[in-house]
């Protein structure tokens, strides 16, 4: 390692096993990430733990976490210069949540707007892991003293809650843990639904709402054909008046790097058909590596899984350190291996 590496920043963030990425994931975030290994050595990790707060089909959850990391290698992640794997394999991850969970208010869990959400939707199923998902996160993150963790902005009230902790348990036992902040890349456009483009592209809508980084060609094609625009037939940018247009101008424009005046210009007297096809042309020239690159990975199967066992290996190590030392301070007895 450089001598300079104490200076550098550390990253982390978590990644559900949903088995879907969308080009909002991709163009907002995940693009982006391949620049951050090579200022720190980040580490991401595959939440198949916070998976289990929603009833899962274990066959399809095996499946969808290798998916997710293989998705992660073919997106131009380099497992050398970050640590990839499974929350499931680190049990730090685990072990902390317990420990923080005592430094936790039920106040404080109560106000969480993505708890309140997720009971709402699965009534039959508010288990208590849905009600400390939370504090499991914050274990995540604090495990690792981590410096910035890249989420979107669904997230940012977890943080502030990891924040919290953090900074309470420091003020009881001196500097334990780092307090981390959020990071949000400088670049990236907020991508919209194509079929409400009122409405942030999510994978949680109907699937024709959404580009997902997987999606073949012709789907994204017709997917996007059905894109929502307006009736007034000219192309320039205005989110307010011309939400489904606008939209599709900046996805152009978050890949190809043509901004939205030059568009604007070459499309006058065009139609949105014009439009539409380029966008699809331009996303398919985006993912289409990504998806070789993707199927090549995932038939490599022992490759997944060396990469994986290295990751949490890794992981390990960084986790052991942070959990003795709040071993330590909270008076667990002391113990050799
Ligand atoms: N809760 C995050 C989400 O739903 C996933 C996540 C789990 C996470 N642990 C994390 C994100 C730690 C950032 C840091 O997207």
């Amino acid at each position: 390692m450089q001598a300079n590496n104490e200076a550098k920043k550390r990253i982390f963030s978590g990644i559900q096993p949903s088995g879907i990425l969308t080009l909002g994931n991709y163009i907002g975030a995940l693009r982006s990430w391949v620049q951050l290994q090579e200022e720190a050595e980040p580490l991401y990790c595959v939440v198949d733990l916070h998976a289990l707060t929603v009833r899962q089909d274990p066959a399809a959850l095996r499946r969808r976490c290798t998916d997710t990391l293989a998705l992660l290698l073919a997106l131009g992640l380099d497992p050398k210069k970050n640590i990839l794997y499974c929350q499931s394999h680190v049990s730090g991850h685990s072990e902390l949540s317990w420990l923080l969970g005592c430094f936790t208010y039920m106040g404080e869990l109560s106000r969480m707007t993505q708890f309140k959400d997720k009971a709402q939707r699965h009534a039959d199923n508010i288990n208590a892991g849905l009600f400390t998902y939370p504090v499991l996160m914050a274990a995540d993150i604090l495990l690792y003293q981590t410096d910035l963790v890249p989420i979107g902005a669904d997230q940012k009230q977890h943080l502030e809650l990891t924040r919290d902790i953090a900074i309470r348990f420091n003020n009881l036992y001196g500097d334990v843990f780092t307090v981390p902040e959020a990071y949000i890349p400088k670049v990236g456009a907020r991508i919209m639904s194509i079929t409400d483009p009122t409405r942030k592209m999510s994978k949680s809508d109907e699937e024709a709402s959404y580009i997902a980084i997987l999606d073949e060609p012709e789907v994204i094609r017709r997917k996007l054909k059905r894109a929502v625009t307006d009736s007034e037939a000219a192309v320039y940018f205005d989110p307010e008046k011309k939400p489904g247009v606008s939209n599709l101008m900046s996805i152009l424009y978050a890949l190809t790097g043509e901004n939205l005046e030059a568009i604007a210009n070459r499309f006058q007297g065009k139609g949105y058909g014009d439009l539409k096809t380029e966008v699809a042309d331009a996303c398919v020239a985006a993912l289409s590596p990504v998806q070789a690159e993707y199927k090549r990975i995932q038939a490599d199967k022992a490759y997944l899984e060396q990469v994986m066992a290295d990751g949490a290996q890794r992981a390990s190590r960084l986790a052991f350190k942070t959990l003795s030392k709040v071993h330590k301070k909270l008076g667990l007895a002391p113990y050799k291996l």
